[in-house]
C-alpha cells in the first residue's frame, strides 16, 4: 500500500526558502528554518508511522533525523506531532492516522528543535528537576532493616509510576503553550507520585512549592495531557489530587484557591458564574497591580463581544443547585 508522508524538516544551518516555511508559534519564534518535504512509501496497512520514517531514512533520504529506540512505547523517545497532535510514532498505525493516505509529521512547535523530527527535550527535563522527583527522608533506615510500605499505599501510585517520560503531555499542554514557566503535566504527575509516597517526609514543603505561581493552579483543565498520554497516567487527575492535598495542608493563600472558591461561591449563590467578580476575587480586591495586568484581556474580551453582563442574574430554581452543594457539604 502506498502512503504519502509529509515531513517537517528543520536545519539550523539552512536559511528558510521563500514560500516553504510556516509561521512558528511562541514560545520558540526563533526556531530554525523549517520546510516540508513529501515522500511516498510502500508499506502494508499494519505499519506504524515510525516504520514509514525509518523506511524513508533507509531508502530515500539518509539525512532525515528521527529519534527512536525501543519501537514498542517503552523508551519514550519517538514523540512527535502526527497530524497536529503529539503521538508516539512507534505505536501510531498509518491506517489510523492517515487522511486520504497522507500523514504529516513534524517536531512539536511547543518545543525547541534539534533537527528534523528530533525535539530538544531540555524544557521537559528542567521541569522534572524542579519538582525534585526523588524520595526525601531524613529518618535513617534502622540498620539491617528496610522500609516497609503497605501494598495499598503503593497501589495508589501505580498510575504515576507508569510514566515513560515521553513528554507528549507537555508538547500539547495548552497552559505550557502560553506560559513556558508552567511546571507542566508530567512533572506535576511525578510531584504527586512523591508527595503521596508514605516514605517521603517532605510532603508539606513540596505542596507549598507546587502551590506557587506556575504550579498546580496554572493548569486550565484542557484534558490534552489525559488524551495524548500513551500510558494512562492522566496527569490532570494527579494535579487535582495535589490541589486537594495542598488545600488540606493549609496552602490556601494563593490566586488558584481563591479562584476555585470564588467560582464555587458564585455558582452556589446564583447558579451562574459571575465572571466580572471572578478576577478581582481571585487576585485579591486590593491587588491593584494584578487588576491592572488583567485590563488588556478585558479589552480584548470587549472587542470580541465577550464581556459578561454587568448585572448578574440568578437562575430560576436555584434551590436545586443549593441541594447539590448541601449534598457535597458546601452549605451547612
Ligand atoms: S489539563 Fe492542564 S496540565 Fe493537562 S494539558 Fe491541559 S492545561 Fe496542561
Ligand atoms: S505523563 Fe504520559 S504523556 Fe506525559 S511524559 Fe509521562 S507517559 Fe508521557
Ligand atoms: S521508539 Fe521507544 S517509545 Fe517509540
Amino acid at each position: 500500500m502506498k502512503w504519502t508522508i509529509e515531513v517537517g524538516r528543520y536545519d539550523r544551518t539552512q536559511a528558510p526558502k521563500p514560500g516553504t516555511t510556516r509561521p512558528y508559534p511562541p514560545p520558540y519564534e526563533n526556531a530554525p528554518a523549517k520546510r516540508y518535504q513529501t515522500f511516498e512509501v510502500e508499506l502494508d496497512d499494519q505499519a506504524m508511522v515510525l516504520d514509514a520514517l525509518i523506511a524513508i531514512r533507509e531508502y530515500q533520504d539518509e539525512s532525515l533525523a528521527v529519534r527512536c529506540a525501543c519501537r514498542s512505547a517503552i523508551c519514550g523517545s519517538c514523540g512527535m506531532w502526527v497530524n497536529g497532535h503529539a503521538r508516539l510514532a512507534c505505536i501510531s498505525k498509518l491506517r489510523d492516522v492517515a487522511q486520504d493516505g497522507k500523514v504529516t509529521v513534524e517536531s512539536p512547535p511547543s518545543m525547541p528543535v534539534i533537527r528534523d523530527l528530533v525535539a530538544d527535550m531540555t524544557p521537559f527535563w528542567e521541569k522534572n528537576r524542579k519538582v525534585k522527583p526523588w524520595l526525601e527522608n531524613k529518618t535513617p533506615v534502622p540498620s539491617g532493616e528496610e522500609y516497609r510500605v503497605p501494598n495499598d499505599a503503593m497501589e495508589n501510585l501505580i498510575q504515576e509510576v507508569s510514566c515513560i517520560s515521553c513528554g507528549l503531555c507537555l508538547m500539547d499542554c495548552e497552559s505550557y503553550g502560553v506560559n513556558p514557566n508552567f511546571i507542566g503535566p508530567a512533572a506535576l504527575a511525578k510531584a504527586y507520585r512523591y508527595s503521596a509516597d508514605p516514605r517521603d517526609d517532605k510532603t508539606t514543603q513540596r505542596l507549598g512549592e507546587y502551590s506557587k505561581p506556575d504550579g498546580v493552579w496554572d493548569c486550565t483543565h484542557c484534558y490534552e495531557c489525559v488524551s495524548v498520554c500513551p500510558k494512562g497516567v492522566a496527569p490532570l487527575e494527579q494535579i487535582l489530587k495535589l490541589r486537594r492535598m495542598a488545600v488540606e495542608a493549609g496552602f490556601t493563600d494563593n490566586a488558584g484557591t481563591r479562584h476555585a472558591e470564588a467560582f464555587a461561591d458564585s455558582v452556589r449563590d446564583s447558579g451562574r458564574l459571575n465572571e466580572l467578580t471572578l478576577m478581582p476575587k481571585s487576585f485579591g480586591l486590593f491587588n491593584i497591580r494584578a487588576q491592572l495586568a488583567s485590563l488588556p484581556a478585558a479589552f480584548n474580551m470587549m472587542r470580541a463581544g465577550k464581556l459578561p453582563p454587568i448585572i448578574h442574574h440568578k437562575i430560576p430554581h436555584l434551590e436545586r443547585i443549593k441541594t447539590i452543594f448541601k449534598r457535597l457539604g458546601g452549605i451547612k
